[in-house]
């Protein structure tokens, strides 16, 4: 299943063959790294969800998700909810601010959501990294909670989350 956008780039869900690719893109634009067998775990389990953007006749960005069963990040009272966790999303420096970031975090969020019937969606982001934050504002989600020391150089996260 393809979908055609305007501004010249296509998203489709990613496959086995393009594990390499995604490992390449996140290398070059993430300090948190994965084995192989990583994406390939979550590829399997959670390929709906799971979408790259193609340019220039090739991957340019990647969103890896994951479901998971927890407590609601979101409601008042504790209730257990079906929840999409991003993982990990990537756009290569050449093709940002294109909208690319975003249509992988619609196209991932509507697959957790009707294909999944997660309930929430979240995820944890560098304080400081601001693009990625606006990013996530502007797609309605919010800061829920702060992890001090929560990536191995001792920056603290954000935990931001949506209703879905
Ligand atoms: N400065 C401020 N806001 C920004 C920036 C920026 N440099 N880039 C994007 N945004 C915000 C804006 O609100 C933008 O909307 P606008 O263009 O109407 O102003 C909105 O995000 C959507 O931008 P996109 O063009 O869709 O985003 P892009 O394709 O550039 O990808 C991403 C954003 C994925 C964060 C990219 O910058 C990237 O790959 N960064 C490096 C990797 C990274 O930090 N990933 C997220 C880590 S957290 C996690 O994985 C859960
Ligand atoms: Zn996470």
């Amino acid at each position: 299943m393809e979908t055609k956008l305007e501004k010249g780039y296509t998203l489709r869900r990613a496959t086995k063959e393009d594990i390499s690719q995604i490992i390449n893109i996140n290398i070059q634009t993430l300090p948190e790294h994965y084995p192989y067998i990583f994406y390939l775990d979550h590829l399997e389990n959670y390929n709906k969800a799971f979408y790259v953007a193609e340019a220039d006749g090739q991957i340019v960005g990647y969103i890896m998700p994951r479901i998971e069963w927890g407590l609601s990040l979101l409601r008042s009272f504790p209730k257990f909810v079906r929840k999409g966790h991003v993982v990990s999303i990537a756009v290569l420096e050449p093709f940002r601010k294109r909208g690319i970031g975003k249509s992988l975090m619609e196209k991932s969020m509507n697959s957790m959501k009707e294909d999944f019937k997660a309930e929430e969606v979240y995820l944890e982001v560098r304080i400081s990294n601001e693009p990625a934050i606006n990013l996530y504002k502007k797609l309605g989600f919010s800061i829920i909670k702060t992890l001090s020391y929560y990536y191995a150089d001792g920056e603290d996260a954000y935990v931001m989350a949506k209703r879905l």
